[in-house]
């Protein structure tokens, strides 16, 4: 499945990689958090590297639905019950400054994007007193929300609270020209880079599957960090949805604001204007679950394309897509020096599908941090992330964590050893004595690897929709081949010999 954004053709000639070489800061990922911290450095003056296992935006920012808005869902009313109102404040003012930004970003490099009115929305009784809260812990925050009755869809809505002026943008306008940038400001962009490792300090020395690197500075700007210390996988929820591109048909009409529901499956909608002539297309998101916890990942997606063809009747999907993305268990996102790293390493994560404005306002606090700025929204929330909840919450999702591998090694136990190839588009994990093996055929190929997810050891699942083999505990994800997609896990699964198939 390709995004509506990674289908075009993206210029990125990566750079040499230079083993040995030291560099003020290394920044690992290109996806929106790594470039925009990789700009703010360059731009002041360091001798910046971007270290990429893939390609820029391989991973959530090319499939994003990338609404730039400071009204999200039901976060605020969230945040609300667990924060003061001087917390929830600051996490507003992240997001306005992250906001802010990228649209004088866009502005100053002449992208297209459109201003539209951002709405959460209810279609129950029960879902319109979420909306209320919404709306009073919105306006406790400051922002000069709307409630409404109506909310431009075609169904019935019981409520809805608006935000006017907000934004949605095309990420890889602002990614492609990100890279540019970058390598303007003196930057150096490497492609197909891991990151493996970071030890010592002063310089630290940064493992990568090309050879090793130092740096002042290092930021794991990898969506999860790919570092153990501080135990952050333990700390998030990787949460994976669905997305697709929608044309209309006849003289039917796309909304004209952007949506997210508050009942689940959440629905999310917005508008893409498609170049030169034509009607723009409808985008629509949501059906989501935890990473490898979907019994069909395919039947989340086909649900939510029944849906768009309930109330979008005869819309033909264009493209169909799915990503994730991780909510910190404390629902802030987590940035700054990562605990035990000398207070050379940085990280960003927890965005809670609500990256575009966070991880820019995160960007902005880590480069401040190293470059010797202060931020009092940056402090506010770094003081918050010491707080002793969090640990608790903590403490419930590590034993989610434990039930899911101990039930997973159970059925592991009872499961047939294989006997014939899976089925074209399918995988099964069955075992090897007591090595789990993971088996699949796609194309035609039939792959075993080992079953046993190379971060902690969770027992993987099969995805059927991305055909894909992903880890219910953490949420790392690996091809059919073994090979490492996205996740906290940075080595790739060990192949599996055809005669050490089945025992
Ligand atoms: C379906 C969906 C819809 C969303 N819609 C919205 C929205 O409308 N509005 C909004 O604000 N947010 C939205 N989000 C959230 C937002 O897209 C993300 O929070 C944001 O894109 C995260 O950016 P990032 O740079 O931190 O991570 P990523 O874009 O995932 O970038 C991380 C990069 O690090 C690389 N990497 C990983 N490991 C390594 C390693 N070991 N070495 C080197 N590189 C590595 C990866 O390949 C990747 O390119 C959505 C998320 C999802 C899942
Ligand atoms: S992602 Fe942690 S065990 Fe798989």
């Amino acid at each position: 499945m390709t995004s509506l954004w990674l289908d075009r053709k993206t210029e990125f000639p990566s750079d040499e990689f230079m083993p040995g070489k030291t560099y003020d800061t290394v920044v690992a990922g290109a996806g929106l958090t790594g470039l925009v911290t990789a700009l703010l450095l360059a731009r002041s003056g360091q001798n910046v590297l971007v270290l990429e296992a893939r390609h820029p935006a391989a991973v959530t920012t090319g499939n994003t639905t990338a609404k730039v808005t400071l009204l999200q869902g039901t976060v605020l009313s969230q945040l609300s019950r667990q924060y003061s109102p001087r917390v929830v404040n600051a996490y507003v003012e992240m997001n306005r400054e992250g906001q802010s930004w990228l649209l004088r970003y866009l502005d100053s490099n002449n992208l297209p994007y459109q201003r539209r009115t951002a709405y959460t929305y209810a279609t129950t009784p029960e879902g319109a007193e979420k909306v209320r809260m919404e709306f009073t812990a919105a306006t406790s925050a400051g922002l000069d929300v709307d409630y409404v009755r109506t909310a431009g869809l075609p169904f019935h809505v019981s409520g809805a609270v608006s935000l006017a002026d907000q934004a949605q943008i095309n990420p890889l306008d602002v990614i492609e020209t990100l890279l540019r940038d970058v390598k303007s400001h003196g930057g150096t962009i490497v492609g197909n880079a891991r990151v493996t490792g970071a030890s010592g300090s002063d310089p630290v020395t940064v493992e990568t599957s090309l050879g090793a690197v130092k740096a002042k500075s290092v930021v794991l700007a990898t969506g999860t960090p790919i570092l153990d210390r501080g135990m952050y996988f333990a700390k998030l929820k990787p949460q994976r949805s669905y997305a697709a591109a929608l044309e209309m048909p006849g003289s039917m009409q796309v909304p004209e604001g952007m949506y997210l529901s508050v009942e689940q499956p959440t629905r999310s909608l917005r508008d893409y204007p498609v170049d030169g002539a034509g009607k723009p297309l409808l985008l629509v998101g949501g059906s989501g679950h935890a990473v490898g916890k979907a019994d069909s990942e395919q039947a989340h997606l086909d649900d939510l394309l029944n849906w768009a063809q309930t109330h979008f009747p005869g819309a033909r999907p264009t493209h169909t897509w799915s990503a994730q993305d991780y909510q910190a268990i404390n629902l802030m996102p987590f940035f700054g020096k990562l605990p035990r790293g000398h207070g050379d390493i940085f990280f960003a994560t927890g965005y809670n599908k609500w990256g575009m404005t966070n991880s820019v306002g995160a960007s902005i606090g880590i480069s401040a941090d190293i470059l010797g700025g202060q931020i009092p929204w940056a402090d506010t929330i770094h003081r918050r992330i010491s707080a002793p909840p969090a640990a608790a919450s903590a403490v419930g999702l590590n034993a989610g964590v434990a039930a899911t591998l101990a039930k997973d090694w159970g059925k592991l136990l009872k499961h047939p050893t294989a006997d014939a190839a899976p089925m074209e588009g399918t995988g099964v994990v069955t075992r090897s004595g007591m090595q789990p093996v993971a088996t699949s055929t796609v194309n035609g190929k039939t792959c075993a690897v080992s079953g046993r997810c190379t971060h902690l050891g969770g027992i993987l699942h099969w995805n059927d929709a991305e055909k894909t083999w992903d880890c219910p505990l953490h949420g790392s994800r690996f091809t059919p081949e073994g090979q490492n997609l996205e996740g906290p896990a940075t080595t790739p699964l060990a192949k599996v010999p055809e005669s050490g198939q089945g025992s």
